[in-house]
């Protein structure tokens, strides 16, 4: 396992729709608990492949809540509802959070790093970190919907993902 260096914006890479998973083998594994530790390392509760420069439809998020480690391999989003807004962090924008208003509800499909596909729903914090990813591997970041920038003294307990 290895701490992996985080791509901070602006990049190509950030920026640009990632490539489907096509093999589930041991690079793969790797590769992910590497993205764990990078995750742990800077504090983060999400992290997606491109922050680390791979353009590549992997990303996980641990909020650390009974969910624990969510490992989302080629997800795609199938069903959405509510609304919520609250502040967002990016590992790749460090000192910068905003408002975000996102759904409250998500419903998703993906694979897990042993290639079988999974369905997982989740609401509020865990559905924003969820969809804040999936928009990481279509090269949408968290500035292009924040609706208000946050300032220093409303930070406290804000994480980046
Ligand atoms: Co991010």
């Amino acid at each position: 396992m290895a701490i992996r260096k985080i791509v901070m914006y602006p990049a190509e890479v950030l920026e640009k729709k990632c490539r489907p998973v096509e093999k589930f083998d041991k690079k793969l594994a790797k590769l992910l608990d590497d993205m764990y530790d990078t995750m742990i390392e800077h504090d983060g509760v999400g992290l997606a492949a491109p922050q680390i420069g791979i353009d590549e439809q992997i990303a996980i998020v641990d909020i650390d809540d009974e969910s624990g480690t969510i490992e989302m391999i080629n997800p795609r989003i199938i069903n959405i509802s509510g609304e919520q807004t609250g502040p967002e962090g990016c590992l790749s924008f460090p000192d910068l959070f905003g408002e975000v208003t996102r759904p409250n509800y998500v419903k998703i499909e993906a694979f897990n790093r042993k290639g079988k596909k999974y369905t997982l729903e989740a609401e509020e914090f865990l559905a924003r970190a969820i969809q804040h990813e999936i928009d990481h591997l279509n090269g949408v970041l968290f500035t292009s919907k924040v609706s208000r920038y946050l300032e220093e003294d409303e930070l406290k307990g804000v994480e980046s993902e």
